[in-house]
């Protein structure tokens, strides 16, 4: 059984004081940091982009778990990958040849994630799923944090983690979207070994980062 890995959302982080956030999550047991990018066309919302990744990097040596809600997002690839990410995650639908910016990814020897969106079946990256590292399954439709988790997306959970062991493959399966205390070990019995969080950890138990993580992981 995979170990859990936690890569709390700085999306409910407070976005005046980034660096020093993130130092909290590192100190709080965070395995990941999954930083929220969106452009306000792919999704309704505007948040950080290179720059603020780059600044951001020096406060932290663990991985930057990067989820770009952008399209088109090939030709902003690059940019993403020299400001420090770790794992690029891409959407299929932000790019016009999946294999061509999978490629992409790895060229810039980043791990490469691609997202499904709840209403996204896994079947259109089933070609792709031994070429990946991650797979990000959405369980809220992007664009904000603090939305109510679908519980429709187990199943998908499920359905992925089965061809994942019939295949013998080795991808993460990380779920985003409405993780609490309530739902994450549902998550993480479906078949997931990361999980992200951004109102959870943020906001429960006072905002005690520390707490927060240690709940999550200890599903
Ligand atoms: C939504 C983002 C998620 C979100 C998670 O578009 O991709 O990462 O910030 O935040 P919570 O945990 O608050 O749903
Ligand atoms: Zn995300």
């Amino acid at each position: 059984m995979k170990k859990i890995k936690i890569s709390p959302s700085i999306l409910s982080a407070d976005f005046s004081q980034l660096g020093n956030e993130i130092k909290r999550l590192e100190e709080g047991g965070a395995d990941l940091i999954h930083v929220d990018v969106m452009d306000g066309h792919f999704v309704p919302n505007l948040t950080i982009g290179p720059p603020v990744i780059k600044a951001l990097r020096k406060y932290s040596s663990i991985p930057f778990d990067v989820h770009l809600m952008i399209s088109p997002v090939h030709k902003y690839i690059k940019d993403y990958a020299d400001a420090g990410a770790n794992i690029i995650t891409i959407h299929p639908e932000a790019t016009t040849n999946l294999m061509e910016s999978i490629d992409h990814i790895k060229k810039l020897n980043k791990k490469v994630g691609v997202s499904l969106n709840p209403d996204t079946e896994t079947n259109i990256i089933i070609d792709y799923l031994d070429k990946i590292d991650l797979v990000l399954i959405m369980s809220v439709f992007p664009g904000f944090g603090g939305q109510k988790f679908i519980p429709e997306v187990v199943e998908k959970i499920k359905q992925l983690n089965e061809i994942k062991k019939r295949r013998n493959l080795s991808f993460d399966i990380e779920v985003d979207g409405g993780i609490n205390f309530s739902n994450s070990k549902t998550v993480v019995n479906a078949g997931a070994n990361i999980l992200v969080s951004g109102t959870t950890i943020f906001k429960e138990n006072n905002g005690d980062i520390k707490k927060n993580i240690n709940i999550l992981k200890s599903v």
